[in-house]
């Protein structure tokens, strides 16, 4: 089975070819015009995506060494995301499915940060069931995954997502656009300890998460500086505030282990990409025997490799979409009827029971570049 996967729901355009259960290429046009305006412009961004997406899906499919013709379906993104954004991809997916004659499968975009963990090889029924921490830009979820393309929702953001918390507070400090990366490079050589930030939730019994109180936090801790404070503080201070953020994502990790009785752990999104995040899970799951898993560093942020991954899985399990399929903005992994347990068994020549950790460096079939 061989499956082209499309993302364009927010500022990447990416396409990827997985060929029965291997990531074959993987290519990712990402767009720097929005960091000049802080965040993304949605208009901006159907525009590219619309001069992207031709070329970035000819290379993917000349880096796996194949051909329109040799696809037997494709995987697209319809959500959650920016509407204009998405009907790019879809448009494009179904335009090439309907003059190919192939299967399509909409794909939840959150399902395939998911399936990142999985791209060195799927997971096999002693996989189930793990916790699944999703950390984007746009969403914190804590899910007890059963099975392909089975979940329960634990534990959700009742405000901003861990990845905005970045965002919001790489902006109050004066830093650069993505947040993530800008507080995680501002926050080298910190002290985490610096600033007694709050923890949100933390102790709670539930699952849920809340960072606009530790935004606000910081807001009014940088009122309280001077100008030249700031600047001459500003790496501990990011340190602090970082520590915080991921302070509180590993107390609702630990509820969620205490609730469940589970003990494997899969980290996914932009977030997971976070080496302070990474370093004190390692250590936790150290000391407390927890099978940890995250997706090598380039398959943390927005691709298509799994895409085509979560499509592959979904296809092979007999799961269609119809040509008339919509975006969906708001989509949620939660309304997704769940797959029939029967037809997802994957046990094949690349399952594992569980992923061995990467340890940094690029896959050489994978290309990035900026738009
Ligand atoms: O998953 P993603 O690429 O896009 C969405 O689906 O939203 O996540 C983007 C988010 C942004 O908020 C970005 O600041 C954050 O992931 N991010 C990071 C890091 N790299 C990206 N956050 C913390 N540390 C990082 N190294
Ligand atoms: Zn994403």
């Amino acid at each position: 089975m061989i499956v082209l996967g499309l993302e364009s729901s927010c500022d990447e355009t990416a396409a990827a070819v997985v060929v029965d259960g291997s990531l074959r290429s993987s290519i990712v046009v990402g767009q720097m015009d929005h960091a000049l305006y802080g965040g993304v412009v949605p208009e901006v961004a159907s525009r590219l995506h619309e001069r992207h997406i031709v070329p970035v899906v000819d290379r993917a499919l000349a880096a796996a060494g194949i051909s329109s013709r040799d696809l037997t379906g494709i995987a697209v993104t319809y959500g959650p995301g920016l509407a204009g954004a998405l009907v790019v991809g879809l448009n494009f997916a179904k335009g090439l499915a309907q003059s190919l004659d192939l299967p399509i499968i909409g794909v939840d975009h959150m399902e395939g940060h998911l399936w990142a963990n999985f791209l060195q090889g799927l997971p096999t029924t002693d996989s189930y069931p793990y916790l699944c921490l999703l950390v984007s830009g746009g969403h914190t979820h804590l899910w007890q995954v059963n099975g392909v393309g089975q979940y329960a929702l634990l534990g959700r953001s009742l405000d901003d997502a861990a990845g905005e918390a970045f965002d919001k507070g790489a902006r109050l400090l004066g830093l650069g656009y993505p947040g993530g990366p800008a507080i995680e490079a501002a926050a080298r050589g910190g002290d985490p300890q610096s600033v007694d930030f709050p923890r949100p939730m933390k102790g709670s019994k539930k699952c849920d998460f809340s960072f606009s109180g530790l935004k606000t936090s910081l807001y009014h801790y940088l009122q309280g500086l001077g100008e030249s404070d700031r600047r001459e503080r500003r790496r501990h201070i990011a340190a602090a505030y970082q520590e915080a953020i991921v302070d509180s994502l590993l107390d609702r990790l630990r509820q969620g282990l205490r609730l469940t009785g589970l003990s494997r752990i899969c980290i996914a999104g932009g977030v997971s990409a976070n080496a302070r995040l990474r370093s004190r899970l390692d250590a936790w799951a150290e000391s407390e025997n927890l099978a940890l898993s995250y997706p090598p560093l380039e398959f943390c942020t927005d691709n298509a490799a799994m895409i085509a991954m979560a499509g592959y899985v979904r296809l092979r399990a007999g799961d269609r979409s119809c040509l008339d399929l919509e975006v969906n903005p708001n989509l949620s992994l939660a309304d997704r009827a769940p797959l029939d347990p029967g037809r997802t068994r994957l046990g094949e020549s690349v399952a594992q029971p569980w992923p061995s950790r990467p340890r940094g460096g690029r896959a050489s079939r994978q290309g990035h570049a900026q738009g």
